[in-house]
């Protein structure tokens, strides 16, 4: 029997480099060798308030790339999270067995509170006394504190073993694993596997933007978007943060620069990199010549994307037919796991 994989992506907007690079290019790879199941994460995205109007448009948009970028649904099962109801319930139940300081503790959980209570300071103390304080107009919502029970279940109710994530979602994996474990011990079963992401061997990734800064994010503003026209896609890569350039022979290399590399190492063949790094060495590099081709090796991966997103997006039928089936295909295990969790946990019918 194959391994089962699992993975989704927010539908919070468009695809970017790293949600490719971290995730999307993983699935088209996977889908080969392994059952894949890849979906739409519309319930996470509820937890930091979308507009009504665009979350559906979001949801399709993302449908398209996954099936732009290569996710076949003839060899993948693509759904969107809410069609499968048993994810909710498992949701509820699986909460019964986690804890409220655990998922206070989760990285994503601090960062998201502070940005929905507009605190600055990175003192946690003061997040958890914001988080309990008593001014009603100011709240953390409970979803966002349980994203991670969601994120678990989404893979537990599917009995996934790898799931191709990038390393920001690393510790939701590691919360996963601890769910699993607690949960068979527990009851004294073997029902969920321990799942842990796959990188084909490699380190998970993490996909700089281009402002000098840390990883490339929709909330940080800095993304190259699978959908970017060439001219917007050149005119980011044109202005991405340097330096003033190396100064002497062998110079360490400075933050901004390598997110360049980074990225080129990503895109670009390898010899094309180490002549870029041989320059920065000799201090020969040019910063203009280095975006130009990092521009260039980008554009030959996500224009053939941006073509197919576009033949794709407003075809309803089709795009309608794809999750059909894969909500079939995804809610008959859902369903299955469900019931074995029900019995487990001593819910029985009467009738
Ligand atoms: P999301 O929607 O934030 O991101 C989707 C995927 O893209 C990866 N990613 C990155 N990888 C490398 N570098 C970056 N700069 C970068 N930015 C994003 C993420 O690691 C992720 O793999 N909680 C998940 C969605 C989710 C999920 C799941 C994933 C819900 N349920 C079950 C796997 C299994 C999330 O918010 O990803």
């Amino acid at each position: 029997m194959k391994e089962i994989v699992l993975s989704g992506i927010r539908a919070t907007g468009n695809l970017h480099l790293g949600n490719y690079y971290g995730a999307l290019n993983k699935f088209v790879k996977m889908q080969e060798d392994y059952d894949s199941l890849f979906f739409i994460a519309d319930l996470h995205a509820l937890t930091t308030h979308p507009d009504p109007k665009t979350l559906h448009t979001n949801v399709k948009n993302i449908l398209a790339e996954y099936l732009a970028a290569g996710v076949d649904p003839e060899k993948a099962t693509i759904f969107v999270q809410s069609d499968v109801p048993e994810i909710s319930e498992l949701y509820l139940l699986l909460n019964m067995h986690v804890g409220i300081g655990e998922l206070m503790r989760t990285a994503s959980f601090k960062d998201k509170a502070r940005k929905q209570l507009g605190i600055k300071s990175d003192n946690d103390e003061n997040i958890e006394k914001e988080i309990i304080g008593t001014d009603s107009n100011k709240r953390v919502n409970a979803g966002l504190l349980t994203y991670p029970t969601l994120m678990a279940v989404d893979i537990l109710i599917q009995k996934a073993h790898k799931v191709p994530v990038g390393k920001d979602q690393e510790q939701h994996l590691e919360l996963t694993r601890r769910f699993a474990r607690r949960f068979n011990s527990y009851y004294g079963v073997d029902l969920f596997p321990e799942p842990e992401n796959f990188n084909f061997g490699g380190n998970a990734v993490k996909v700089p933007g281009l402002d000098g800064s840390g990883k490339m994010g929709k909330s940080e503003g800095n993304c190259i978007y699978l959908i970017d026209e060439e001219k917007v896609l050149r005119k980011k890569v044109m202005r991405a943060v340097t330096d003033e350039g190396p100064q002497a022979p062998n110079s360490p290399i400075s933050a901004p620069i390598q997110n360049l590399f980074t990225l080129m190492e990503l895109t670009s063949a390898p010899e094309v990199v180490q002549q870029f790094k041989d320059a920065y060495a000799d201090c020969s590099i040019r910063y203009g010549d280095l975006k130009k081709q990092l521009a260039e090796d980008i554009l030959k991966v996500t224009l053939p994307i941006r073509q197919r997103i576009l033949d794709i997006q407003n075809d309803d039928e089709y795009l309608a037919r794809v999750v059909r089936q894969g909500a079939e295909r995804a809610r008959e295990r859902a369903a299955k796991t469900l019931s074995e969790v029900r019995e487990i946990m001593g819910i029985k019918k009467f009738y």
